[in-house]
């Protein structure tokens, strides 16, 4: 079978063959493709598109070039939680406590942030002492004593993906609902959990810019979980503006601390309480008003926030933080952005929000680069909001001086006010499955 004709193949839009799909991952994972064969099918890929049978065999031939974790001994009580990114999402952060307090299982490996998305591990180092390299039978031990564990990706799963993201992610072609699809569910299916909850997510903050792309992504997902047996649902939510107030590390902590402890913002609280809810749904086999009770009550009866202290000091961090928030470290400079205008505002870019962030210290240009924990954005304006000029639309958080201009710059940029109050958009646009 030769890479050529594959490719060739596909530039015509034909449908490939299990064969010739299983052909390519392998000899792409093992090294005998080289990166520009595989990109030219990553582009006839991304303009031609896949069937369901093609992106199927696409996803299990992924999902079986490394190693799959055995979580039989937990049952059917292991629950995974993805989203497709965004800014301000520390949803993981408030739905895992949620969720491993009414007895759910959650080993999960989460990613660090790249580019203007923010990273699960990296939040969670906030703590100070938080061990994401748990060894495996550490993994284990806290899952099965505390109902949760969260670690950095380890060891070989998936390694297809692994490979082929990081082609895809200089070669323009992330965005195709087929290699999204494989490079999600492969991960999801090689990390064991048997039930999945996702996250997709659409708006400028996001891949998926249209509400529709995003619903036949989460359709395509779902579909191949259910084939392989999983419980799977998916959300699909608005990330068309920053979740939240908070943007950065550990303040993105401090805001998902407030949500645990019953207050926080309404969308995220909303957004949290949703996924929580099918979370529980599907791995204890709840109804959906059942499940929204057992929500509420970890909330209001403090077992979720006690939950996240035993996780993090199980962890190695300290978790008088979580009693405590003000103990994490403050930025030397907090730095209010002013609106310029009056008005209403009517939009804020989350992907600009997320990028001058990032120039503030809060996340990576380089995968070598060292974050600075304290570092980020507070916002104060979300849209539909009425602002007058002089009043503050952001604070931000640096020990960088020299990148306020610019970081300010970025804020005001991406914050549009306009003067009639804007409709505003849902959450949650629709749960698939
Ligand atoms: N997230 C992933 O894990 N893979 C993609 O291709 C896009 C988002």
């Amino acid at each position: 079978m030769r890479m050529y004709d594959i490719i060739t193949k596909k530039k015509h839009g034909e449908a490939l063959s299990k064969e010739e799909i299983n052909a390519f991952v392998e000899g792409y994972t093992g090294g005998d493709i080289p990166d520009y064969q595989a990109s030219a099918l990553m582009m006839a890929i991304c303009l031609q598109g896949m069937t369901s049978e093609e992106t199927c065999a696409l996803t299990m031939a992924m999902a079986d070039s490394g190693e799959r974790l055995d979580l039989s001994a937990f049952g059917t009580l292991t629950v995974d939680k993805h989203s497709t990114g965004g800014v301000g999402d520390k949803t993981t952060l408030i739905i895992a406590p949620i969720a491993a307090s009414v007895g759910c299982k959650l080993a999960k490996m989460s990613g660090r942030g790249l580019g203007h998305t923010g990273g699960t591990v990296d939040k969670l180092e906030s703590f100070p002492g938080y061990d994401s390299s748990l060894s495996p039978e550490d993994f284990f031990r806290q899952v099965s004593e505390v109902g949760i564990s969260v670690i950095g990706q380890s060891g070989n799963f998936a390694p297809a993906d692994k490979k082929l993201y990081a082609l895809r992610d200089v070669t323009a072609t992330v965005d195709s609902i087929p290699l999204i699809t494989a490079s999600i569910m492969s991960k999801k299916l090689a990390a064991g959990s048997h039930s999945i909850v996702l996250d997709v997510k659409y708006g400028s903050g996001s891949f998926m810019k249209k509400a529709e792309d995003a619903e036949a992504l989460a359709r395509g997902m779902v579909e191949i979980g259910k084939s392989c047996g999983r419980n799977i649902a998916a959300l699909i939510t608005n990330m068309d503006t920053p979740l939240g107030h908070a943007i950065g590390n550990s303040l993105e902590v401090c805001e998902a601390i407030e949500v645990l402890s019953g207050r926080g913002p309404e969308d995220l609280v909303t957004v949290c309480k949703e996924l929580a809810t099918t979370m529980i749904r599907l791995c204890l086999e709840k109804s959906e008003t059942e499940a929204r009770a057992l929500v509420d009550n970890a909330i209001k009866s403090g077992e979720a926030l006690e939950t996240l202290k035993k996780w993090i000091s199980a962890q190695g961090g300290d978790s008088s933080y979580v009693s405590s928030p003000d103990k994490f470290r403050k930025s030397t400079i907090v730095h209010k952005v002013l609106a310029k205008e009056d008005g209403y505002v009517q939009h804020i870019n989350a992907e600009a929000c997320g990028i001058a962030s990032v120039t503030l210290g809060a996340g990576r240009i380089t995968k070598e680069d060292k974050i600075d924990h304290a570092a980020g954005i507070i916002l104060y304006a979300k849209p539909g909001m009425k602002i007058m000029a002089g009043e503050p639309l952001a604070e931000l958080h640096t020990d960088k001086k020299e990148s306020l201009p610019e970081a300010e710059k970025m804020l005001l940029d991406a914050v549009r006010i306009g003067a009639v109050k804007p409709e505003t958009l849902p959450i949650i646009y629709k749960v698939v499955g």
